[in-house]
């Protein structure tokens, strides 16, 4: 086990809550931390088996907290675990995310605007909930997952691409309101990953998405995870950037 431990110093534990830790690119973060020795509260809605399997590899690092992007009550209850358990927090990173696909002209209203509020209001209900907790860190820091797509756009994905556009706007307001308190919030926005919610882009789109990529491969889930530790700790004079994470797709 890595020893746990702050950046560049012995003090308690950096602590950090990441949303949708449990699978994906959220579990991948979680890793990157516990081999950082951090302390890693993983919010989960669905995946909690999995989230378990991953506190069983590490269980002092590990706090498994469930966490709603629809139900902004959980956003109180998740901080309030994270403090009952290590008295403090020291950096959010919101990473759960929903995607619905579809032209404006078929998506249904009700879920367009779904999923606007699940992505932007969910992210916005749990910072609500943390910044008080987060003022008592020496670098409390917020990185939010947005999306190359929110930058790009990209045709069938109105609702997501602009909850995911809208979340930078989020974020880069956030940094001008909470900077003078030292906080630092910042905006990764990976390409496409091989993850469960990619696996339903068909082949053809597939092909096309990874010949509009400078690389010319997606990303993998320990690259998108090492860039948002990155600005969550490393990153010390960062705030209000976008870091694309996207192999070049949005040149
Ligand atoms: N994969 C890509 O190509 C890609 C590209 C750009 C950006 N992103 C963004 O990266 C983030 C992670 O995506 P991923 O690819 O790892 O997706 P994923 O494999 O589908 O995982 C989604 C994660 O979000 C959580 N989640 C979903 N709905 C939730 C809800 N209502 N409340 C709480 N948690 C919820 C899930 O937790 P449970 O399973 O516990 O419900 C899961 O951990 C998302 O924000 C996504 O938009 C992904």
């Amino acid at each position: 086990m890595a020893a746990l431990t702050s950046p560049g110093d012995d003090s308690p534990a950096r602590t950090v809550l990441v949303t949708g830790g449990g699978r994906g690119i959220g579990a991948g973060i979680t890793r990157e931390l516990v081999a950082r020795g951090r302390l890693v509260a993983c919010g989960y809605r669905d995946s909690r088996e999995a989230t378990e399997k991953l506190r069983a590899e590490t269980p002092e690092q590990v706090l498994p907290v469930h966490y709603d992007l629809g139900d902004h009550a959980s956003a109180n209850s998740a901080v309030r675990e994270v403090l009952a358990r290590w008295g403090r927090l020291d950096a959010l990173i919101l990473n759960a995310g929903t995607w619905t696909g579809g032209r404006l002209s078929t998506l249904d209203p009700l879920a367009w605007w779904r999923i606007i509020e699940l992505n932007l209001g969910g992210a916005a209900a749990l910072v609500r909930a943390a910044l008080p907790a987060m003022r008592g860190s020496d670098d409390p820091s917020i990185v939010v997952v947005s999306s190359v797509i929110g930058l790009i756009g990209h045709a069938g994905d109105t609702a997501y691409a602009s909850a995911k556009a809208a979340l930078i706007g989020f974020a880069r307001s956030l940094a001008k309101e909470t900077g003078r308190d030292r906080f630092r919030v910042n905006v990764l926005a990976p390409g496409f990953v091989d993850t469960d919610m990619t696996a339903q882009v068909p082949g053809r789109a597939r092909d096309g998405i990874a010949q509009s990529t400078v690389l010319g491969r997606f990303g993998t889930v320990p690259e998108i995870a090492r860039a948002a530790v990155f600005l969550s700790e490393d990153a010390t004079y960062c705030t209000g950037s976008v870091l694309t994470a996207d192999g070049g797709w949005s040149l």
